[in-house]
């Protein structure tokens, strides 16, 4: 993982949220209360500090995460609201709801934190140590619960200390979280479909809305229920990917890693290195992104060079495999 130094931590106030936004725009990894948990920010428009931040929980896989905002005037340039998303945001924001939603033009969010998707999870916190920090860095912050991978979510800052000390940089403490359950998750793409249940009921959504929300359908890789991590369809391309590729045929596309050229690596139709000095951090960053372009491309296969298993080339096998095998 990344070097840290050690992690400091700052009572909630004026001073704190001034610290935690000099930090987020520094592309490091700042803790904090939301009314639900703790969560853990990074700048979402920044893909090298998104990436840390799946460094940091040790994601098996980069699940999206959901994108912080300070109003509904920052939300919609991040995501497009239907009548059913706007009469939600209106009654429920500031509040534990997130919505999901279709992806706005010219969203500045990094594509790792969507993990590819063409949607966007977004909420308006309530906490109001959340919204000074919001309020102080002026861009949206992308943040899952402050816990390692596969720990529940933290409901005060000892928590997240004791699962991220020497990983972070900055933990506000804001105290207990009030609501002390995650936002209750919608997806507003067509009829409102309830994704995750959480701090907000689905009575009170459901009246709001006037009528009940739909049950969403199975994942496609999942056969028992809908377990939260497990929400998001995949990335997948519309070309064919060769994993593991030591050399390149005449006409693919290459999604390279690493100082070494694959075998026939001028052969091919076009070139993208995810990190030609091997850092797999910076590969996180740019996987997405680079795999959309070389969709574009219009090739018949992408060959992909292999990527070591190790720290976050873990997640990036895991969505590479995923895209492959669809
Ligand atoms: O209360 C909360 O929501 C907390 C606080 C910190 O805001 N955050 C939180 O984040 O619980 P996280 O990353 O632990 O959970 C976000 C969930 C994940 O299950 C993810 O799969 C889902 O939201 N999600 C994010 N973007 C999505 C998308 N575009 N489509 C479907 N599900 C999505
Ligand atoms: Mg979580």
């Amino acid at each position: 993982m990344t070097a840290l130094s050690a992690t400091r931590m700052a009572k909630a106030d004026a001073a704190a949220a001034a610290d935690a936004a000099r930090v987020l725009a520094a592309g490091g990894l700042v803790a904090f209360p939301t009314e639900t948990v703790y969560g853990l920010g990074a700048d979402a428009t920044s893909g090298p500090a998104v990436a840390r931040l799946y460094d940091a929980k040790g994601r098996p896989a980069f699940n999206p995460l959901i994108a912080h905002v300070a109003d509904i005037a920052d939300a919609e340039r991040l995501a497009r609201f239907d009548a059913d998303a706007a009469r939600l945001a209106k009654d429920f924001w500031p509040g534990p709801l997130t919505l999901v939603l279709p992806k706005a033009a010219g969203c500045p969010v990094a594509e790792l934190a969507m993990a590819g998707l063409d949607t966007i999870a977004v909420r308006v916190p309530a906490h109001e140590v959340a919204r000074d920090i919001l309020a102080a860095f002026g861009k949206p912050v992308v943040a899952p619960s402050a816990n390692r991978s596969g720990h529940v979510s933290p409901t005060c800052a000892e928590h997240v200390a004791a699962d991220l000390a020497g990983r972070i940089d900055l933990i506000v403490d804001g105290g207990a979280t009030p609501v002390g359950v995650e936002s209750t998750i919608v997806a507003c793409l067509g009829e409102p479909v309830l994704l995750r249940p959480g701090g907000l009921p689905r009575a009170a959504i459901e009246r709001s809305l006037g009528r009940s929300l739909a049950d969403p359908a199975p994942a496609r890789d999942t056969a028992g229920p809908i377990a939260p991590g497990m929400l998001a369809t995949h990335y997948a391309p519309r070309t064919r990917l060769r994993l593991n590729a030591l050399r390149v045929a005449a006409g693919e596309a290459l999604l390279a890693f690493g100082p070494l050229p694959a075998e026939g690596a001028e052969r091919a139709a076009c070139v993208l290195n995810l990190s030609a000095r091997g850092d797999l951090v910076e590969a996180a960053a740019n996987l997405f992104a680079h795999l959309r372009a070389l969709d574009a491309a219009g090739t018949a296969t992408i060959a992909v060079m292999p990527i070591p298993g190790d720290g976050l080339g873990e997640a990036i096998n895991d969505r590479l495999e995923r895209a492959a095998a669809r």
